[in-house]
């Protein structure tokens, strides 16, 4: 006779857990195109929670070029790369995005995380120091844990703390990991500072451009680009700014050699579409383009006039962001301020553990370039009145 599982097995019970501490997770069913509108779980409501940041997402061009590859290379790279999945396509965009980042080669991941894993698991190992910034990405944790380095983990943005981190003797290897913008605060890593101690210390230096890509630096390269701060590895993705989906890493040849002969998440998946190629080198075109370079700007400024228009309820923020984390604290007043704010035609996301902290919940808010300035204005009313009123959260 079969015996039932024990109670370690208990799914049931862990939910629940889950559910009582505001820690349970839905997804919202999103239709239609995506854009400063969003139509989710049925309701058409004003969009601020998207990575969407230049609108690209439905623009013509990029849904065009899709379209046509679909039919010219079918609707799967039915491979992995290095076994029959690699087309003329991935190569294109490869090489646009190393002569528009200035590297001598560029490789194309199936997503961001998987980008950071095979980092991260390619460059060190059990003999080797990684020094992470402690509101890194969970790719970035995951690929830290993967590669059986020690991890040191130095205080948020703190030179002293990375400092201190990277004089540790005794290993081959030390790397050092920082998101340029981070995705849950909008505040920006001292790159420049971060260069230079890892010179000093003989290590390498790794830069996630996740949120940066396409938004600073000429024709939108990232903030390391923005400050002159080119590290070894840059990585980056073409699902937020961009609109598409997928990663890239940019640096030496050796570098890209490495990550193609060792880089488990590249080797062991099957390679994008052909069709997501195409449409990512179309984003990067029109990122590259004089219209990127207005989409850009408008950006820029509706940034900036939603930090001023939030000022009576939130602090200004001396670098203003597209990213504006709204501190709540605990997790279940944050999702009853969003829930409020989808009522009223707003949507912003709730954020919490493990996303970030414990007791660290936020709204996070993000400004888009095709947001109107009616749209801002109805964005930070709600929020304004949210925080005033505290509306029984
Ligand atoms: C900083 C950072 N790195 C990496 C990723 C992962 O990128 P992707 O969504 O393409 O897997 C994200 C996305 O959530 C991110 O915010």
């Amino acid at each position: 006779m079969l015996r039932t599982p024990s109670k370690n097995w208990d799914l049931v019970g862990e939910i629940v857990t889950l559910k009582e501490k505001a820690l349970y997770r839905r997804m919202p069913e999103v239709s239609g195109i995506p854009g400063r509108i969003i139509n989710i779980d049925g309701r058409s409501v004003l969009n601020f929670s998207s990575n969407n940041y230049l609108g690209l997402a439905g623009h013509p061009q990029i849904l065009e070029a899709f379209s046509k590859a679909v039919h010219t290379y079918g609707a799967g790279s039915t491979a992995s790369r290095l076994i029959a999945g690699n087309t003329h396509s991935h190569r294109q965009l490869e090489e646009f995005i190393a002569n528009w980042k200035k590297t001598e080669a560029a490789l194309v991941f199936g997503s961001g995380y998987q980008a950071n894993l095979g980092i991260l698991t390619t460059l060190t190992n059990k003999e080797d120091l990684v020094i992470s910034d402690e509101l890194n990405h969970a790719s970035i944790i995951d690929g830290c844990r993967l590669s059986r380095a020690k991890i040191s983990v130095y205080r948020h943005l703190d030179l002293n703390s990375a400092s201190d981190a990277l004089k540790q003797p005794g290993f081959r290897r030390k790397l050092l990991i920082t998101e340029s913008v981070f995705s849950m605060d909008g505040d920006h890593a001292p790159l420049k500072e971060l260069l230079n101690l890892c010179r000093e210390y003989d290590a390498f230096m790794v830069v996630d451009e996740a949120h940066a890509t396409g938004i600073y630096g000429p024709s939108g390269q990232g903030l390391c680009s923005a400050l002159g701060a080119i590290p070894d590895v840059q990585m980056g993705t073409l699902g937020k700014a961009a609109g598409v989906s997928g990663a890239y890493v940019a640096g030496s040849r050796s570098l890209i050699d490495l990550l193609v002969n060792k880089a488990r998440s590249f080797i062991f998946t099957t390679a994008h579409s052909p069709a997501v190629s195409e449409a990512a080198l179309e984003a990067l075109k029109i990122i590259v383009s004089p219209e990127g370079d207005q989409r850009r700007s408008m950006l820029k400024s509706n940034v900036k006039r939603m930090d001023e228009m939030l000022q009576r309820v939130l602090p200004r923020r001396e670098i203003p962001c597209h990213i504006r984390p709204i501190h709540v604290g605990p997790s279940d007043r944050t999702m009853k301020m969003s829930e409020a704010c989808l009522d009223q035609g707003l949507f912003v996301q709730g954020i919490r553990f493990p996303s970030v902290r414990e007791g660290a919940s936020r709204l996070r808010l993000t400004v888009m370039s095709d947001h109107t300035t009616e749209d801002l204005r109805k964005a930070s009313r709600i929020i304004e009145t949210l925080f005033t009123a505290r509306v029984n959260c």
